[in-house]
């Protein structure tokens, strides 16, 4: 079973007005990480649970063409809107079944996606597409983390913690304790002769 969120159209607009994207230097480790298993061309990357494209956006100077995919018409409107660069194009479509030929893809990612698929069906999926030594990837943050800004950090943290904790009974319960849990489960599930975690 996957869960459904996202499909406001306000939804949407808040996610790409806030969203913060993936780092630059996360970026470049996994492009490292895919250089060492696998030679150019990178052809085709895909990013799977793309949202409103934050992360598609920083993965198309390395590709060909990149495509992202996503279940909901919302926030693929919004990734389109802001979609800047001509190699990107979205597609609508569950994690679980991508439009893509077997061995076609170079890279298949997911960013802070992943915990809402079905996990069985979309690693056989990502299985299936992927180019023999291609690369999958699964980002995600935890809430176990210390933000730092000016001198206010200590401050912040601790408002953090606060606004954390007040919204915990309130977390789907398709996500567990902690997404960190199932994120490694999948990593230990995962056969492949070459992973990083
Ligand atoms: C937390 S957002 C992450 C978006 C983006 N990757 C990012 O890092 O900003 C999760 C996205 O996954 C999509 N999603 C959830 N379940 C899905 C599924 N089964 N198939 C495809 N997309 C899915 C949602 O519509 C949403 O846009």
């Amino acid at each position: 079973m996957a869960v459904r969120l996202f499909e406001g159209k306000e939804h949407a607009s808040s996610y790409w007005k806030y969203r913060i994207s993936p780092s630059e230097e996360l970026i470049s480790k996994i492009m490292q990480f895919l250089m060492s298993n696998k030679e150019q061309p990178y052809e085709l990357a895909v990013d799977v649970g793309c949202g409103s494209g934050q992360g598609t956006l920083l993965l198309a100077p390395h590709f060909a063409h990149v495509v992202g995919t996503d279940i909901s018409p919302a926030q693929l409107e919004m990734a389109l809107k802001h979609a800047s660069s001509p190699n990107i194009t979205y597609r609508e479509c569950p994690a679980e079944e991508l439009p893509f030929e077997d061995g076609s893809v170079d890279l298949v990612a997911s960013m802070s996606a992943f915990h809402w698929f079905d996990h069985s069906r979309f690693l056989q999926e990502a299985h299936r597409v992927l180019k023999p030594h291609g690369c999958l990837v699964l980002l995600n943050y935890t809430l176990d983390m210390e933000l730092s800004y000016g001198d206010c950090s200590e401050a912040l943290n601790n408002i953090c913690k606060e606004y954390y904790a007040a919204l915990f009974p309130y977390r789907n319960p398709y996500l567990g304790r902690s997404s960190l849990d199932l994120y490694k489960q999948a990593y230990n599930s995962l056969q492949y002769p070459v992973k990083e975690w």
